[in-house]
């Protein structure tokens, strides 16, 4: 049986998931926005920050996420920023296939992770995620221009906001450009519990 197809992204309060330019990663608003998920266990083991971290609910839904992905697809921008700055072994440990205009060969890394390149378009990537995934859910990993495309196409079934409290004022806003009329959403689930973030879930239904 097939997966679902989902995304799941940190989000300030009005709206934006990146900073503007790729050199504010790790900036101060960063780090805001992603600050309730640095301290998890499941986050720092993936992303090999360091033993320990926090258990509960937050952690949970970090384990969560990373275990019901079979593939994942992201921008090429998301990937050029992370191949600077994941680890030799990046976090994800299933294939990624990353939609672009330019031609690469497949970059496979330690512990499970190879990267493939897809210059045919999204569905064309989904297919490939698809099929590396099983019967196990694709993740639309990010940025903001990829999500909003596999969303606007009909093609995601649930999203999570991890909504955290800060500002941005500018950057990369991830409903910018969302084709609203076609798009109605059920809340299917939400948790907060801490004050850093509130995590709301959505099933995606067609109007
Ligand atoms: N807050 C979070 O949880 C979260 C999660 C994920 C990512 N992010 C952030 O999001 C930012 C990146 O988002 P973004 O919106 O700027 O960019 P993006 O979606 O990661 O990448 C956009 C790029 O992907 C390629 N692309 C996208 N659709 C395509 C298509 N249909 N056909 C061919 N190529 C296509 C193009 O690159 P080329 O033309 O150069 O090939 C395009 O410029 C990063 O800063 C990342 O850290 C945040």
């Amino acid at each position: 049986m097939a997966g679902m197809v989902f995304f799941s992204v940190s989000m300030s309060l009005d709206g934006y998931i990146a900073p503007e330019s790729l050199s504010e990663l790790m900036g101060r608003r960063w780090m805001e926005l992603q600050g309730w998920v640095f301290p998890q266990r499941s986050f720092r083991e993936r992303l090999q920050l360091g033993g320990g971290g926090e258990e509960g609910r937050d952690d949970d839904i970090v384990r969560e996420t990373f275990e019901r992905t079979g593939a994942s697809v992201m921008g090429r921008r998301m990937f050029d920023a992370g191949e600077r700055m994941w680890p030799e072994s990046p976090p994800f440990r299933h294939p990624v296939v990353v939609v672009t205009h330019r031609e690469r060969e497949p970059w496979v890394r330690p512990g499970g992770t190879t990267f493939s390149f897809v210059t045919d378009g999204i569905e064309a990537a989904l297919d490939r995620a698809r099929e590396a995934a099983g019967d196990r859910d694709v993740r639309i990993a990010g940025g903001g221009e990829t999500i909003l495309q596999f969303l606007n196409a009909g093609l995601v079934d649930e999203f999570t906001i991890a909504l955290s409290p800060v500002l941005f004022g500018a950057g990369v806003r991830i409903f910018e450009g969302v084709d609203a009329g076609r798009i109605a959403l059920e809340q299917v689930g939400s948790a907060a519990p801490s004050s850093r973030v509130t995590h709301l879930t959505y099933a995606v239904r067609r109007r």
